[in-house]
């Protein structure tokens, strides 16, 4: 049922602040994450691995830099089909994380099958509870997104996250690496997210303008540093998915190394970027992309408006957020540009062709 919504997508973007506050009441009671007993204590844990295909590695990537700046703990991310054939040493002491929305990917359930009695703890961040994935792992997370019909994954991205962020919290608390006040003030910025989620879905119609233009570029590069480089990859993997047009992301330092030379007037560039400690040297290579005829089109928030200047094509601002909770936000502007390309160029969105929600063979 797409409760009015003209595409099961649509509906799945927009029902994210509802399903967030559902997701988050089902792991948080005021200031205390509940999760299951038989999870290590991640105090005597040395080191994780963490493996998916698509979306779901991309929360993984994002899921890294919590992991390591909060818990303190290192983190190797791999794609599963490369994973599980590269047959890569895993130690005692390694919680090996399996990502999927369906449970059934087949790569990834190959990737867990090779961790099995090598790792020390098999878990998996599922959203289908009764999937293999989930069966076949000493502790599964639900992510609680609810179904997700559309092929291109919206809600279920933002509650990966979720679930890995409050795990990333839960791992830093156990190891010491986090102050309660911190603990409690990230949690409660958290527990504020689903209101600025409906702040961010408010930006719709700026969007959907910038979207239909972008829509007849041939070629379109995400760019963002830090936690919005996974997000960046995230958006390109979106648009070209439903849109069918060609999108790349990079890491806003390696601008210079080489995408640079594809930049001129007709290859949009979608910057995300919150105005924090490194904003300047975003500015910097926006300035390199505008001086070579390049639009870009920045999300940001008020303050990175600001120093942005005027020469910027589109600016879409954000409400101001928890620096650890940008991902979650910046994801919205992210599927909205998606779907209007798609929508404008008249694909099919929720079935687009060559792809199947599921990829249960390799
Ligand atoms: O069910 P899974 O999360 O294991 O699926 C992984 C990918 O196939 C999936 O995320 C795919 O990349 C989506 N279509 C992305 O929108």
């Amino acid at each position: 049922d797409k409760a009015g919504f003209k595409h099961f997508m649509a509906k799945e973007i927009a029902e994210q602040p509802t399903v967030l506050a559902d997701a988050l009441r089902g792991y948080l009671n005021g200031n205390t994450i509940f999760l299951p007993d038989t999870l290590p204590d991640f105090a005597k844990v040395d080191r994780l691995v963490m493996v998916a295909c698509g979306t779901a590695y991309y929360a993984c990537l994002t899921a890294k830099y919590w992991f390591e700046q909060i818990a303190r703990l290192p983190v190797e991310v791999d794609i599963a089909s490369e994973f599980r054939y590269r047959e890569p040493p895993i130690s005692k002491g390694t919680v090996a994380i399996f990502v999927s929305q369906s449970g059934e990917t087949a790569d990834t359930l190959a990737a867990l099958r090779y961790c099995k009695g090598k790792a020390e703890t098999i878990l998996s961040v599922v959203n289908v509870d009764q999937s293999s994935i989930a069966r076949e792992s000493d502790v599964a997370l639900p992510i609680h997104a609810g179904v997700e019909v559309g092929v291109a994954s919206t809600k279920a991205f933002t509650c990966q996250l979720n679930t890995l962020l409050l795990l990333a919290l839960n791992a830093a608390n156990q190891r010491g690496t986090i102050s309660d006040t911190d603990l409690a003030s990230t949690l409660s910025n958290l527990r504020a997210l689903p209101g600025l989620f409906n702040a961010a879905l408010d930006r719709d119609p700026v969007m959907a303008d910038a979207a239909t233009q972008i829509a007849e570029a041939r070629d379109v590069l995400f760019l963002g540093r830090g936690l919005m480089y996974p997000l960046a990859l995230e958006g390109a993997l979106k648009l070209k998915e439903i849109s069918y047009i060609h999108a790349e992301a990079y890491a806003s330092g390696e601008l210079k190394h080489g995408p640079i030379a594809l930049i001129d007037k007709t290859v949009p560039v979608v910057v995300m970027a919150p105005r924090d400690a490194l904003f300047e040297k975003t500015v910097s290579n926006m300035q390199e992309v505008m001086a070579r005829g390049g639009r870009v089109c920045l999300i940001t928030d008020a303050a990175g408006a600001e120093a942005a200047g005027d020469d910027v094509w589109r600016t879409v601002v954000l409400p101001e957020v928890d620096p650890i909770l940008t991902p979650l936000l910046y994801a919205l502007p992210a599927q909205l540009l998606a779907y209007h390309a798609a929508v404008a160029k008249g694909t099919d969105v929720d079935q687009p062709r060559n792809l199947a929600k599921s990829v249960t063979v390799e």
